[in-house]
């Protein structure tokens, strides 16, 4: 796929659809400044927004913890139009809708009444399997989790995901995988990990991690085919005698795991049910998307 030209299209800025050149926030915006604030990104399906409703709960949860709201409008017509202003509108997208506590004097206790900065992009994503969604992808190990603050909620403070991107890349692999106590898997640094330990998947428990939207999704749709998802510390050493395992996110859906390092996991190549996993996820969503319904 050619290079996404991010300053040829439009954003959308404080309540305006603005040129992606002219685009600019404060050097005071706190977002800036001290990562003050939350953001989600979401996967549009044929110019369709996917799980908005689940994607907007996560952020007010988050934003009450916070102090922060986002501003009340239709933001499905907001970013749908996003999408047309982009030639997006009958294609696969990638959303960020971002809420920063907006511009104040730099200091570092919140103002009282600062007036939040939004902001949402989007870029073009290809809507056949990703080469790493046919072939499987290689993960490595981190040491460290975002266990230690605030690990459930989307806030700016993406240092760890990016030294555990860069890590990652350094190795080869994909993705990297945050392990607390230097023994369990928690999920990877833009993603959640699910096994397929015979016929149950099993994934983290939510505690300490980012209760990701597409791990409730596939948790649904694994108990309405009957599978047992069981929620429990997940050792590295099991993924490493899993039957399959995968990898889950908004933008990237179903990424099956099929190797640690040099270590193949099971055969090394994507298994039946992540495979299967992936075509009944891709078809729910959609599904979902073009109904525009809650998921
Ligand atoms: C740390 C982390 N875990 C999990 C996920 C997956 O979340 P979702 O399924 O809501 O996209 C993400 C997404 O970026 C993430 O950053």
């Amino acid at each position: 796929m050619k290079a996404h030209d991010y300053l040829g299209g439009t954003v959308f800025l404080n309540g305006r659809f603005v040129s992606a050149k002219r685009a600019t926030v404060s050097v005071f915006d706190r977002g800036l400044l001290y990562g003050d604030g939350l953001f989600e990104t979401m996967r549009a399906y044929r110019g369709k927004v996917f799980a908005l409703t689940e994607h907007l709960a996560r952020l007010d949860r988050s934003g009450q913890v916070l102090g922060l709201s986002l501003p009340h409008r239709d933001w499905r017509a907001t970013i749908e139009e996003l999408l047309q202003r982009n030639h997006l509108g009958a294609e696969d997208a990638w959303i960020r809708l971002n809420l920063t506590r907006g511009t104040a004097a730099p200091d570092v206790l919140p103002p009282k009444d600062s007036k939040p900065t939004v902001f949402a992009l989007v870029k073009p994503v290809g809507s056949g399997l990703s080469p790493v969604q046919r072939l499987g992808a290689r993960v490595t190990l981190l040491n460290y989790s975002r266990n230690a603050f605030m690990p459930e909620h989307k806030s700016l403070n993406y240092l760890p995901t990016i030294l555990g991107k860069s890590a990652a890349a350094s190795r080869g692999a994909y993705e990297g995988l945050f392990v607390r106590d230097r023994r369990y898997l928690m999920e990877g640094t833009t993603s959640s990990i699910f096994l397929v330990r015979g016929a149950q998947l099993q994934t983290p428990p939510a505690k300490g991690i980012l209760p990701g939207v597409t791990r409730r999704i596939i948790t649904h749709l694994a108990e309405s085919e009957g599978m047992r998802v069981v929620e429990k510390d997940t050792s590295i050493r099991t993924l490493l005698i899993a039957n399959e395992a995968f990898l889950t996110s908004s933008v990237a859906e179903v990424v099956p795991i099929t190797q640690l390092d040099e270590k193949p996991i099971a055969t090394g190549r994507p298994g039946p049910l992540t495979k299967l996993f992936q075509r009944k996820y891709r078809a729910y969503a959609r599904g979902a998307a073009r109904r525009g319904s809650a998921v």
